[in-house]
């Protein structure tokens, strides 16, 4: 069946949904894919050819630039049903704005803001069945785009692919994280690709995170490429400490990702009258916090581990435990207000949510 919108969406519906086939009460984090695709292609300086096609394989060639040299970016967003029975998609226009610019850095054309959000509304109205309607679980929405020439030289490719896929999503961690000070591997330098959401960060992030995993971390707090003497992020959240009552977390910058649930999370804060400071933190003055038990509090935000409880941070031979407490914590308090109006459950004052 095919059907149009205002971006003349070409749209074949799946035949066979595999929406019976999910069980909502029991979903992993990325491992179920919603029934259908967007896609639209890049070709002779325009985007061209919109259209929704049942979830499935792409067809590429061995030698397509992508795989190659990494001319890749993505974004992530959650989409929530509210007790009405509405769909809401969480401040896609934050996303749009960091999706151009990671692609003008990675050398790929932007995407028009109407091509983006129609593209959203478009997926997942048609998908909107696969919404958990649970707390703690949501839609995650899954914005890409990847060269498409083939090309075995180095050049940015003529031809790209921008597509939208979804999936139904718990946890991201299921536990609170212990986190390990990384100070010799790098995420990102002045003059890199640290802001961008470009595929090969992320790819750049996994042997020092498997290195971490085995000494019995989930996670790094990179430093600073430089030096490693200042705190920057922990590659899948931007991280957050309460020291001596004040909010504390490193300004976004070249090397730091402008992470749309930080701004949330520090938005809500500076409502409730609380201190915060967007500041760089040295490791040593971290780690001197942590000696004296000034840091009452960590935490990770991102859009999929929305606020990720830090229960250990450690430094060198050293693990300081933070006695987390889900009842008693900053972070539950957090995290309950912004799912509250993610959910529709109270005001949008902020106005973040886009009714689909
Ligand atoms: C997100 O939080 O949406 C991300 O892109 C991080 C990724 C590790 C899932």
């Amino acid at each position: 069946m095919t059907m149009q919108t205002t971006l003349d969406i070409d749209i074949q519906r799946t035949q066979s949904s595999r929406l019976s086939q999910v069980d909502f009460n029991n979903i992993p984090f990325g491992r179920i894919f919603s029934d259908h695709m967007f896609i639209a292609d890049y070709s002779d300086g325009e985007w061209k050819n919109p259209h929704i096609r049942p979830y499935g394989n792409l067809d590429l060639s061995p030698a397509n630039s992508a795989i190659h040299y990494g001319q890749s970016i993505f974004e992530g967003m959650k989409a929530f049903k509210s007790e009405d029975g509405r769909v809401l998609l969480f401040r896609p226009y934050e996303n749009f704005v960091r999706f151009n610019k990671s692609a003008e850095r990675m050398c790929m054309p932007t995407v028009s803001e109407e091509l983006f959000i129609e593209g959203l509304r478009t997926i997942i109205d048609l998908d909107r069945d696969w919404v958990p309607p649970q707390e703690g679980e949501a839609l995650y929405v899954r914005p890409f785009m990847f060269a498409m020439d083939d090309y075995i030289g180095i050049k940015p490719s003529d031809t790209y692919k921008f597509m939208i896929f979804t999936c139904p999503v718990g946890a991201y961690y299921a536990d609170p994280v212990r986190v390990k000070i990384e100070e010799h591997y790098t995420r990102a330098v002045k003059g890199g690709v640290g802001y961008a959401k470009a595929a090969g960060n992320y790819a750049a992030s996994l042997y020092p995170s498997k290195l971490a995993r085995e000494q019995g971390f989930h996670q790094l707090i990179w430093t600073d490429g430089q030096e490693h003497k200042f705190i920057e992020e922990s590659g899948t959240m931007n991280v957050m400490f309460m020291i001596d009552g004040v909010l504390r977390t490193a300004p976004t910058g070249e090397t730091i990702l402008k992470g749309v649930t930080r701004d949330s999370v520090l938005t809500i804060l500076r409502d409730w009258g609380m201190k915060v400071e967007e500041s760089p933190m040295t490791v040593a003055e971290l780690v001197s916090a942590l000696e004296t038990g000034k840091v009452t509090e960590a935490f990770g935000t991102g859009t999929a581990a929305t606020i990720a409880p830090i229960s250990a941070i450690g430094h060198k031979d050293e693990v300081f435990d933070l006695n987390y407490n889900k009842d008693t914590a900053m972070s539950t308090k957090i995290l309950n207000e912004l799912e509250a109006i993610k959910r529709g459950q109270i005001e949008d004052r902020f106005d973040w949510n886009m009714a689909i």
